[in-house]
């Protein structure tokens, strides 16, 4: 046995023993995957006994030898080399988070974290527009974050001539259908939308995107794997701004991808379609450098330990607040998919649960955090309207334990232009509101002292 194959199978025996903690893990409910996730007491020997996962801030790693750094860098053997590629903290998170994204099914699931939301939903289209030919396009959902319409439109459409073909109408599966062609190369979808609250159908979205032979990419960010896993549902790939509820103490600004394994392309190496989130780690992120850092990691991995009981209080309190702006003689309309006036209550209802339920373990609908509503008397209402809050800070944030109020057109999706606008559905008198862990009864007070 050559020197460098010692690596190879010590590397072997570490990726049995983690796969079998994986399966471990997978028999556990939600709450406690969340607090433990993929580091157990094995790991902990390893780390000076430390029931918490290690902090490693260190950018690189030290090899026993020469055939220990040959192994590690030819990816034969996990290691942890340069924290740009693999970090001990990273890849206790992305476990995590594979594990709860897969949550309630079978399916194979792996992570990458990133640098931020966006560069999640960068890393997670750019791999499908390589290849490039006449017409390449994808089709994407127009109501999205200002963010990911300024990467489309901007960067892929106006920079690098990729045909981007918006879909208005999200629930309208024929909308999308009617735009696929032999050069589409991926649907994307976020669900909901934000700051809109637009809701998709994700099976019949997915069922199309395979008989095309294309993935379907989902921004969850809003549901959280707390209340909604699109995995779950046939999606392929899920992108989430980390930034957001998941790392709801506000800690750190952070993205992640997570795919089920085996996933379908028209273009890339058979390495990408199986193991989405590892090819990417491995080849584009390692050109791109869009890594996290690992002292934002540990921030996350705390918040994550809690994340369903913190998205169930914010989501309960959220659709108290939505109902008080609904009977509300200020507001105009209220966009909150909880609200059975809501033209996407219906399809809310099938895919956003809490995860395992209620106190009693009895099934329950979960809305989500955030909501919008349109003040009356146009524009200048509105920002009078967040002039006056005293509580609830006017900032471009959301899924933070605190709460936090927007205008978008003039802020979050000023960039886009009134057109862009028009296409996303975003009027100048929308206010977007993220409920956060406060009593409700302070929030609604404040908001209709600031409504008055
Ligand atoms: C739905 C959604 N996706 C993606 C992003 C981008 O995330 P980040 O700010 O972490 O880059 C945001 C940011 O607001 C968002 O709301």
């Amino acid at each position: 046995m050559t020197g460098v194959q010692k690596y190879i199978d010590r590397g072997m025996e570490k990726l049995q023993s983690e796969m079998a903690r994986k399966q471990m893990m997978k028999t556990k409910r939600f709450d406690t995957i969340a607090a433990h996730g993929l580091y157990g007491m094995e790991d902990a020997m390893a780390n000076q006994g430390s029931i918490m996962e290690p902090l490693t801030v260190s950018p690189a790693q030290h090899f026993e030898n020469s055939d220990h750094l040959e192994a590690a860098l030819s990816y034969q053997t996990p290691a942890w080399g340069y924290t740009r590629i693999h970090n001990p903290t990273l890849h206790y998170l992305e476990g995590t988070l594979a594990l709860l994204e897969g949550y309630g099914s079978d399916v194979e699931t792996s992570a990458v974290m990133t640098s931020s939301g966006m560069s999640a939903i960068f890393m997670a289209t750019n791999p499908f527009l390589q290849a490039e030919t006449d017409g390449m396009n994808f089709v994407a959902d127009a109501k999205c974050y200002g963010g990911t319409f300024m990467l489309f439109d901007e960067r892929y459409q106006n920079e690098r001539g990729i045909d981007v073909r918006w879909v208005q109408d999200t629930a309208n599966i024929d909308a999308w259908a009617t735009r696929i062609d032999d050069e589409t190369r991926f649907l994307y979808v976020e669900m909901p939308s934000n700051p809109s609250l637009t809701v998709a159908d994700l099976e019949p979205l997915a069922n199309l995107a395979h008989d095309h032979g294309i993935p379907l990419i989902v921004d969850s960010t809003l549901t959280t794997p707390a209340l909604m896993r699109p995995i779950c549902h046939g999606a392929d790939i899920v992108v989430h701004s980390i930034s957001k509820a998941i790392g709801g103490s506000g800690s750190a600004i952070a993205g992640a991808i997570v795919a089920k394994h085996h996933i379908p392309s028209r273009v890339g190496t058979d390495e990408m379609r199986e193991n989405f989130t590892g090819y990417v780690k491995l080849w584009p992120m390692r050109d791109h450098g869009t890594s996290l850092s690992p002292l934002s990691a540990h921030f996350i991995l705390n918040d994550l330990r809690t994340l369903r009981t913190r998205v169930d209080v914010m989501s309960k309190s959220a659709m108290r607040v939505a109902q008080f702006l609904e009977a509300h003689d200020r507001v105009e309309a209220v966009h909150y998919p909880g609200l059975r006036s809501n033209a996407g209550h219906a399809t809310a209802s099938k895919y956003m649960w809490l995860a395992d339920g209620d106190e009693s373990g009895s099934a329950v609908n979960r809305y989500g955090h955030l909501m919008s509503f349109m003040v009356k008397g146009g524009a200048e209402a509105a920002r009078n309207t967040l002039d006056r809050l005293q509580i609830i800070w006017r900032a471009t944030d959301l899924g933070r334990h605190k709460s936090v109020a927007v205008i978008p057109a003039i802020s979050t999706h000023q960039q886009q232009g009134e057109e862009g606008r028009e296409l996303a559905g975003i009027p100048a008198n929308l206010i977007r509101l993220s409920i956060g862990v406060e009593h409700p009864a302070d929030l609604m007070d404040e908001l209709d002292q600031a409504l008055r």
